[in-house]
């Protein structure tokens, strides 16, 4: 059903109106409106229906625009928008005033004012002219990328301090742009880019904006205090933290899901997952960690959004070991891992112990290459290489405990205590010399205990 610009334009002669008459006419069109009530009506339209997008990506060379404009498709249907077009134009550059050639534009337009669209959605960022010419061109609202992924994140964020990071987020962005926001969206009322802060809040004053932006800034240092405290804890508590990490949609939650029932939300769209979720887990060797969700990874991830996720993100950053999950099936694992890689070097934590795992091996029939021993192949769906995962994290985390067997004189017998509750006590024997453990000793007591340990037996 969806039509595509980019192939028609191929044929020659092609013209917006040949296109427009393949596509569904768009719901409530032709119907008489007054003024007051067509706002009315275009606010409750865009509650129920869902806005048609015209997607628009320039190929300079620079990456893969045509992946890139299919990850968009993938963005703006999780965004609640369905595919009316899309548009990949060839250029040595983007055009300063439009982005793409005036021809193009006025296809688009064209396609826009024939009820083909009530929306353009551009694949990379606009300057606020260049979003205000573009408008005037076509007569309906223009987002960009960035826009776009901040409204997911809007309708995503969980917890208060997820909301306040996304407002935080799209205020920024928005900022600047006040005035590229013109008569398209003041029409729109609502729907997508829109989302979060709330339409009334954007067309008051700038001042007013930044105090805003000032007040969510106090709020969420608290929050990251707090945050911070508690991982200070959890630190000192010797617990030991794993961080899954990946792109978007590559089953993160579902392996969080398969490993402990956790219940996190799974579902095949972007973003199932804005806020961390923790869940215990049990390791072959006895030990407990806390395994952490993150939030899905994009490639391109906007720059705004490293930002205002790096509190969520740091939460993998402090982490003991990563696992970078990426979907074999897929035709872009190398692209997922790099992606994975670049933004932990950006968080500076490049370095961190990493494995990388290979879900969704039950689509693929022929064994994917490997990224070294320090891979796992996995099918979060069926439990396939759960075992392999579980011995090679146990192996990859730093030993936290010893097993030792020791003499504990019964003076020293505030010893015995601190092993059991940092432990774990295999067989405790009370003899005239003192008190014989076979125990799982913390490393952090070692040096207290060291000189009460039987070598040899
Ligand atoms: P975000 O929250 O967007 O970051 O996504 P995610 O990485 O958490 O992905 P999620 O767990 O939501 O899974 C995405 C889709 O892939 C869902 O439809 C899952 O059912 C599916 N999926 C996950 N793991 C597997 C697997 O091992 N095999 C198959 N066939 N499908 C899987």
């Amino acid at each position: 059903m969806i039509s595509s610009l980019s192939l028609a334009h191929k044929r020659p002669g092609f013209n917006a109106k040949n296109l427009e008459k393949r596509l569904p006419p768009p719901q409530g069109r032709g119907k008489p409106r007054t003024k007051g009530e067509g706002s009315r009506r275009m606010i409750e339209n865009n509650v129920e229906k869902k806005q048609r997008a015209v997607l628009v990506a320039v190929d300079t060379g620079e990456y893969d625009a045509q992946v890139s404009l299919d990850e968009l498709e993938e963005l703006a249907v999780t965004a609640g928008a369905e595919t009316a077009a899309k548009v990949l134009q060839k250029r040595g550059g983007f055009d300063p005033a439009t982005v793409i050639g005036s021809g193009r534009l006025s296809e688009i337009a064209e396609f826009c004012k024939g009820d083909g669209a009530d929306l353009v959605v551009f694949d990379c960022e606009l300057s606020p002219a260049q979003m205000r010419n573009i408008e005037d061109a076509c007569g309906v609202p223009v987002i960009d990328r960035t826009t776009l992924i901040l409204d997911i994140f809007a309708q995503r964020a969980v917890t208060a301090e997820g909301k306040l990071q996304v407002e935080l987020a799209q205020l920024r962005y928005r900022l600047p742009r006040l005035t590229g926001l013109g008569g398209a969206l003041s029409r729109l009322g609502g729907g997508i880019g829109t989302r979060g802060p709330g339409e009334s809040q954007l067309e008051t004053d700038r001042r007013h904006i930044r105090r805003r932006i000032a007040a969510l800034q106090d709020q969420l240092a608290e929050l990251e205090k707090r945050r911070g405290l508690l991982r200070a804890r959890r630190k000192k508590e010797g617990v030991t933290t794993v961080a899954i990490v990946g792109y978007t949609n590559v089953g993160k939650s579902t392996l969080l899901n398969a490993l402990t029932n956790a219940g996190v939300l799974v579902e095949d769209k972007l973003f199932a997952t804005l806020d961390p979720t923790s869940r215990a887990l049990s390791l072959p060797d006895g030990r407990e960690v806390l395994l952490i969700d993150t939030v899905g990874l994009v490639r391109r991830l906007p720059h705004q959004l490293v930002e205002a996720f790096k509190s969520t993100l740091e939460e993998a950053a402090n982490a003991d070991l990563l696992w970078c999950v990426c979907d074999a099936s897929s035709d872009e694992t190398d692209e997922q891992v790099a992606v994975t890689r670049r933004l932990m070097e950006e968080l500076g934590v490049g370095d961190k112990p990493m494995l990388v795992l290979l879900n969704k091996c039950d689509l693929i029939s022929e064994a994917p290459l490997l990224f070294g021993e320090r891979t796992v192949l996995l099918s979060a769906k069926t439990g396939f290489g759960f075992d392999d995962l579980l011995q090679k994290t146990a192996a990859a985390l730093a030993p936290t405990h010893r097993r030792l067997r020791l003499l504990i004189p019964y003076d020293r017998s505030g010893l015995v205590n601190e092993i059991m509750a940092g432990g774990k006590v295999f067989s405790q024997e009370y003899t005239p010399e003192g008190t014989r453990l076979d125990a799982l000793v913390d490393v952090r007591i070692l040096h207290k205990v060291a000189e009460f340990v039987l070598h040899g037996e």
